[in-house]
């Protein structure tokens, strides 16, 4: 949630912060501003709604000059999205302006003390608070003052934080909220992803929680909490800048759906050798493992449970899916000998980190299925592995959840192998399954002309329902996400079986039915569901394996996929149903790639 940029050096501010905030505006985009200083004194810039309207207000940063500044975009959390409520906030003496992603959640209290002294409240936000605490605490040291601030803040911050006394000088701030710092020559930059820093360094330095840093344009200097410089890693960007560019599509996530075959590719490529699966830095002992827990938010959660049907199927130990929201106060049942499987895109979804800390408290060892490097989530684990998709922009994930799967299914392989669960006969077998998926992706992907046809047919439907079972349910799950959260129709999703105890009394004469039919041990089951709604007149369309000749006669519509193995079909099953959502969203006009209400990446509780 909320995106914060930072820049000193030579340059005009403000074209490298608003170019900055554009690359991270899917992080929150319902207000922005920049700060920057200038002849002792501090511009800032707001404006409700998107960046492209700060471009415009500032004539793309050309109005404020300064060579030093701080960009914020916004998701909103206390107070609603306006200029008022919007980032930078500045002190009362003018001289401090801060940028904020997280939440203070001691606010009220400070806010109380500080109105008590006198301090004025130009807006509803928790942020306000800090930089009215900077100034409290401000006797002419700036470091000073930031640390004396800072310790008061409970909850989770990123912070940048800018002066006039002394105009070349930010400080940043890092309490479980992304922070990485771009190293520049003589200029350098902070952001809440790389994204926003690929296109001007490749050197990056990514700060652990309690630490701050000093940003001139001659250097970057990282503290810990109470003022000791500490000795940071220099780490290589390897994101190209193609990578967060559209490249030609109408939408990020059009161009993410397209990416999905190279992407799984490359999460599958380097992990076999010598025809075995083999997964780098895992020493974990699966035999003393009697339980795995898989957690996560959103798709990520629906990823675990495709996953949990394909490891339980092949490693033969008993696995449980939960959202992590849940999770972390449901006081789990876990020990050393469980191990916990963590999803996430962005390795900052705060649910997720949460849970993750907890289960290990109680002794589980994590195993993080992660896509952005070096995020919190991949450094609090005890085993990474990456899934190598590149950045993803769009708000609802398409190549994110395809490669967590893929991960999932590496995993279940290797551990079918280590515990001595496989004939090797079937290892290879299911190997060869695996290898397939890229091009069976692709093959999907070319039907575009039929799937933007059923788009047009459905799309003005108010509600919508997606069934299947077991694997084909896992992806109703994930399809009925997708359609929810970019094209605002009413979807559901339902375990084929279930429908008759209470849902099926919503079916009526025209009402649209996706119907996943690719898990062969369960298909006809679904057929037998698919006759009970279309009695009740709904209208069906079926998602099959080609050559299924038996649900065409049940069907409005089909869509063949081509045949995969069914512990890996998810992977090529839920292809298009992202693109059945993508065209019903482009058909009812939305804005795709940011959906309303929605932020990528939910760093708030
Ligand atoms: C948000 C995103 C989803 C994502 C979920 C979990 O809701 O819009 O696409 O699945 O967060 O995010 P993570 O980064 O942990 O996978």
């Amino acid at each position: 949630m909320c995106g914060i940029v930072g820049y000193t050096g030579a340059q005009h501010a403000a074209p490298v912060l608003l170019d900055g905030l554009s690359k991270l505006e899917y992080r929150g985009y319902d207000s922005a501003g920049i700060a920057v200083a200038q002849d002792g004194a501090i511009a800032i810039s707001k404006v409700t709604g998107r960046i492209a309207n700060l471009q415009e207000k500032t004539d793309n940063g050309r109005l404020v000059p300064g060579t030093t500044g701080i960009g914020h975009t916004r998701w909103a959390t206390h107070g609603a999205p306006t200029d008022f409520n919007a980032h930078p906030h500045a002190s009362n003496d003018g001289k401090f302006a801060v940028v904020h992603n997280g939440i203070i959640e001691n606010y009220l209290e400070l806010r109380q003390e500080l109105t008590r002294k006198g301090y004025r409240f130009e807006s509803e936000t928790d942020t306000e608070t800090i930089v009215h605490l900077v100034e409290m605490y401000y006797q002419g040291d700036f470091q000073r003052a930031v640390m004396k601030a800072s310790a008061r803040l409970r909850g989770s911050y990123a912070l940048g934080i800018i002066c006039t006394d002394e105009p070349d000088r930010i400080f940043v701030v890092r309490e479980a909220s992304p922070l990485i710092i771009g190293l520049g020559i003589g200029e350098n930059y902070f952001a809440s992803d790389v994204t926003a820093l690929v296109a001007y360094t490749r050197n990056a330095i990514y700060l652990d929680d309690g630490e701050f840093a000093e940003l001139t344009p001659d250097g970057v200097q990282v503290f810990d909490c109470t003022g000791h410089p500490v000795e940071k890693k220099i780490n290589r960007i390897t994101w190209d800048i193609q990578a967060a560019e559209k490249g030609g599509y109408e939408h990020f996530m059009l161009k993410e759906i397209m990416e999905q075959p190279r992407a799984v590719k490359a999460t599958i490529a380097p992990r076999l050798k010598n025809g075995e699966v083999s997964l780098d830095g895992m020493d974990i002992d699966l035999r003393r493992v009697n339980k795995i827990l898989i957690t996560a938010c959103g798709s990520a959660y629906y990823a675990g449970c495709a996953g949990k049907c394909t490891i339980e199927r092949l490693c033969r130990i008993p696995v449980q899916a939960e959202l992590a929201s849940e999770l972390r106060y449901a006081d789990p049942l876990i020990d050393d000998k469980t191990l916990l499987i963590v999803l996430s895109q962005s390795g900052e979804t705060a649910d997720t980190i949460a849970a993750m800390k907890e289960c290990q408290r109680q002794g589980a060892k994590a195993l993080a299925i992660v896509n952005v490097v070096g995020s919190t989530i991949a450094k609090l684990a005890d085993y990474t592995l990456y899934t190598w998709a590149g950045p993803e922009i769009a708000v609802a994930t398409t190549k994110g959840y395809t490669t967590q799967l893929t991960v999932l299914y590496l995993f279940a392989l290797y551990g079918a192998r280590k515990l001595g669960r496989i004939e090797m006969e079937e290892y290879a077998r299911l190997i060869s399954a695996l290898k397939a998926l890229p091009k069976q992706m692709q093959q999907v992907l070319d039907m575009n002309p039929a799937i933007e046809k059923l788009a047009k047919k459905y799309h003005k439907h108010p509600s919508m329902f997606f069934i299947g079972r077991n694997t084909d349910y896992a992806v109703a799950l994930e399809g009925a996400l997708k359609m929810k959260e970019i094209s605002y129709i009413h979807a559901e999703s339902y375990a084929a079986g279930e429908l008759k105890h209470g849902t099926i009394a919503l079916i009526h004469e025209g009402q649209p039915v996706i119907a996943l039919c690719c898990n062969e041990a369960v298909t006809e089951k679904t057929m037998s569901n698919i006759i009970e709604v279309k009695a009740r007149g709904a209208e069906v369309l079926a998602i099959a394996f080609r050559g299924n000749a038996k649900i065409v006669s049940l069907a409005d519509d089909m869509i063949y996929i081509p045949k995969s193995d069914p512990l890996f079909c998810a992977a090529v099953e839920i292809v298009p149903l992202q693109k059945l959502a993508y065209y019903v969203a482009k058909e009812n006009g939305c804005d795709i790639d940011k959906p309303k209400n929605l932020a990528k990446s939910v760093t708030v509780e």
